[in-house]
């Protein structure tokens, strides 16, 4: 029997982000197209930040921008520039009805009646800012919610915000460092897309991450370790002293390097409560729900040292989480610490 003319091409399938966006629609029979159209507002705005991130050594943008942004901290340039062109590329979409920011103080409503303004994206811009001065990876995390109420009439759009991560639509993330990759997760598993910087198209690289349910490498900034809560410290020496396996420590200082590391090679990633950041020091809606749901989807866990992370129900904006995720086996010995069955 003769080849087919496409099978030969078929076993090299290239698949752009877009074409796999349009593709994961067929799990969900109600979807009209809209949240693809979306989502491709995210792709657009991350392809902008990737080639100003590649010339942030060449043109003069490094260092302070002159204020601090909600949470107290120093803000650079560079995140301003992510916060606006992630704002232009999505509040135009149609569908988006909230857009909320870590550099906004507040949500940013734009369709606040009807079916118009259906989704809500919540993003941190620029993730681990402070390695640009030093040529390290920085990211952008995202995240879909659905607003709750799609009837007519003003909603309360704090309350439709304030959801729970189970609740989210999509997730993601985009690292901007030796390479631009960009992982996304619908609820379908997770996938990752590496951008081919000559054509600016993100292609697909693995389907269907799994991360390894055991892994060696723990990442933590251990100058906090005295700091730490005796059930977390208990934890660290315990993982430390391991002979089998013997651990080894990782820590970029970006959750979005220090994440995807963890996804893809195992392992945990922690920021606890400290003494200086009682609740935590990440936030909850834009760094730890997605990434929450990205570890979940990939077959890895998330969790506050209580709680599962995905089912805290935020009660403001800006709220603080600790976050232990990673590998399950690892995050669940972690947890026998927290919930103190083990203290050895
Ligand atoms: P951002 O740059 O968005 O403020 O986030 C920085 C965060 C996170 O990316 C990282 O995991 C953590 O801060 C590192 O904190 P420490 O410097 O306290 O270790
Ligand atoms: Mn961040
Ligand atoms: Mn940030």
């Amino acid at each position: 029997m003769s080849e087919h003319p496409i099978s030969r091409f078929a076993e090299t399938r290239m698949v752009t982000l877009q074409q796999h966006i349009m593709e994961q629609q067929k799990y969900h029979p109600t979807a009209t197209g809209e949240f693809s159209w979306l989502l491709s507002g995210v792709t657009q705005a991350t392809k902008i930040i990737a080639a100003k991130v590649r010339r942030a050594g060449l043109v003069d943008i490094l260092g302070d921008a002159g204020h601090e942004n909600v949470q107290g901290e120093e803000v650079q340039k560079l995140d301003l520039f992510a916060n606006e062109i992630l704002m232009k590329c999505l509040a135009y979409r149609g569908n988006v009805g909230i857009l909320a920011s870590e550099e906004n103080e507040n949500p940013i409503v734009l369709h606040d009646t009807g079916a118009a303004g259906r989704y809500i994206v919540l993003f941190d811009p620029l993730d681990g800012s402070s390695n640009i001065d030093v040529n390290m990876p920085v990211g952008t995390i995202f995240s879909v919610l659905e607003r709750q109420n799609t009837g007519f009439g003003p909603r309360d759009s704090l309350t439709d915000i304030l959801q729970p991560g189970i609740r989210q639509r999509a997730a993601g993330y985009v690292i901007y460092g030796s390479s631009t990759v960009f992982v996304y997760t619908t609820g379908q598993g997770v996938h990752l897309f590496t951008l081919d910087p000559a054509s600016g198209t993100f292609l697909l690289h693995k389907e269907g991450l799994e991360m390894p349910p055991a892994g060696k490498i723990y990442s933590v900034n251990e100058a906090n370790f005295p700091d730490f809560e005796p059930p977390v410290q208990n934890f660290l020496k315990k993982i430390k002293s391991s002979k089998e396996p013997a651990f080894t420590s990782r820590y970029v200082g970006a959750l979005v390097a220090d994440f995807h590391r963890t996804l893809l090679k195992g392992g945990i990633f922690l920021y606890p409560r400290t003494a200086k950041a009682p609740q935590g020091k990440l936030r909850l809606l834009y760094e730890c729900s997605p990434m929450a749901f990205i570890a979940e989807q990939a077959g890895g866990m998330a969790t506050d040292g209580e709680h599962r992370i995905l089912e805290k129900v935020p009660s403001s904006l800006h709220e603080r989480s600790a976050l232990f995720i990673g590998s399950r086996n690892i995050v669940e010995e972690a947890l026998s610490y927290t919930r103190g069955e083990r203290k050895d």
